[in-house]
């Protein structure tokens, strides 16, 4: 993990927050003006989870905050747009204004210590003690969330990125046995060959750009292994190597498999291609579980899903974790959200409504689904590996230049060695 750059700036924020927490701490009542956390107190929660099944995820984390701290009104501070293409911007702008919400999702890993180094966070580590948290996440998330031994954030969820969801009937109108698993891309490009012939249904759909970075992760992860693809953020990988050249080679010829109105949609539109049989396959983070569950569907009759061809016992991990602002307003409310956040109740009902799978190690398996369990199974034995399009592997620059590079590519402003070229210049630019 990056050391953490301290500015004077955010000692005295951290100064002013832990005055703000030390009065919240005495339990007493009163309004947000003497930070108390009672009656009358307020929490500005700024999520990107603003419809579909994301909606339904926050809607459940609230109606466990509502029973846990009936006196502290929730504002919903979500702003649309999968992945947070649209919040984590104006969030910047917001920060950078001295206007920060109570409290804000932010990805475990590279992206929360973008926040850290900016001085924008308070350690949050007194919450780990007063909440009985020390032992409740993984040592290996928590780290995550740690710099310089202080703790910055309390995960709400683990996410993984690596999954093929699949419409059964379409596979089936294609020839191909709903159960098959595909060990390398290219036993993949027989099935999608299958689909389009058999079927004229768009054989992969795909979104916007942050969907199709969520694909290229994949295939550089399918192509280049574990150990290959964490090289590529700890910089023990070369960008500019052929293994490379190779998956993105891979993802062009994906790409020519998907639906020509991607950039105009984003993942619950993709994936919907699938709910509806209108397309066969669909990569996306295991938060599509929900919106299957949404409309109905059932596994396996009706849709199956498998790690990307390739990732089998590779678990591409990304956890969702809530902050403490710097200035937040309403450090009390903010605190009480927090203390949701971490509880195995609240961690229930917002996993089981969500997808993931809690960040708490004491959450029961049989309480949630299938897919769930099979979530949680893999998470416990498969090498783990951080997501690029979600905010764990690499700081929010490198990301978003490698975005800027695949858009360029996708939407035809170049070839594949302008491509790789651009993805080399990214990480000379930004690797640590
Ligand atoms: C991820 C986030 C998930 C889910 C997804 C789609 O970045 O961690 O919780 O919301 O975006 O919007």
């Amino acid at each position: 993990m990056r050391n953490a750059r301290k500015f004077t700036a955010m000692a005295a924020g951290l100064a002013v927050a832990s005055l703000a927490l030390a009065a919240c701490s005495s339990g007493d009542g009163g309004s947000s003006d003497d930070s108390s956390g009672g009656a009358g107190d307020k929490v500005e929660v700024f999520t990107w989870w603003a419809s579909g099944s994301e909606k339904l995820g926050l809607d459940a984390l609230v109606g466990v905050f509502d029973t846990q701290h009936p006196d502290v009104e929730f504002i919903n501070g979500a702003v649309a747009g999968g992945a947070g293409s649209a919040a984590k911007d104006l969030l910047q702008t917001r920060l950078q204004a001295n206007d920060p919400p109570d409290t804000f999702q932010a990805h475990a890993g590279a992206e929360l210590t973008d926040y850290i180094n900016a001085g924008q966070v308070e350690d949050v580590s007194s919450l780990y003690d007063e909440f009985g948290l020390r032992d409740a996440f993984p040592a290996d998330l928590v780290d995550r969330l740690t710099v310089d031994g202080k703790i910055y954030s309390i995960p709400s969820n683990i996410h993984r990125a690596n999954v093929v969801w699949a419409n059964t009937q379409v596979l089936t109108d294609s020839g191909l046995d709903p159960a098959a698993k595909y060990d390398t891309i290219d036993d993949w490009f027989v099935a999608l060959d299958a689909v389009k012939e058999k079927t004229g249904r768009t054989p992969l759909s795909v979104a916007t750009t942050w969907t199709q970075v969520n694909l290229l992760e994949t295939i550089l992860l399918s192509d280049l292994g574990a150990d290959g693809y964490s090289g590529l953020w700890d910089g023990s990988t070369d960008w500019s190597g052929d293994d490379v050249t190779k998956a993105l080679s891979d993802f062009e010829k994906l790409m020519s498999y998907t639906n020509e109105d991607r950039d105009g949609l984003d993942w619950p539109d993709a994936t919907q291609q699938v709910i509806d049989g209108n397309a066969a396959f669909n990569v996306m983070g295991d938060w599509a579980v929900a919106a299957f569950e949404e409309a109905g569907k059932k596994a396996p009759a009706d849709y199956v899903y498998m790690p990307v061809p390739g990732t089998d016992g590779v678990f591409d991990f990304l956890a969702d974790s809530f902050t403490l602002p710097v200035n937040a307003p309403h450090p009390a409310g903010a605190k009480a959200w927090l203390q949701t956040i971490g509880s195995l109740e609240g961690q229930v009902a917002f996993n089981k409504a969500k997808g993931s799978i809690p960040a708490r190690k004491d959450a029961k398996p049989e309480d949630f689904s299938e897919y769930q369990q099979s979530a949680m199974k893999s998470f416990g034995e498969d090498t783990i590996v951080s997501s690029l399009a979600h905010g764990a592997a690499a700081p929010a620059a490198w990301a978003n230049a490698i975005s800027d590079a695949t858009s360029k590519f996708t939407t035809g402003g170049g070839d594949l060695a302008g491509f790789q070229a651009d993805l080399v210049a990214a990480a000379e630019a930004n690797a640590g």
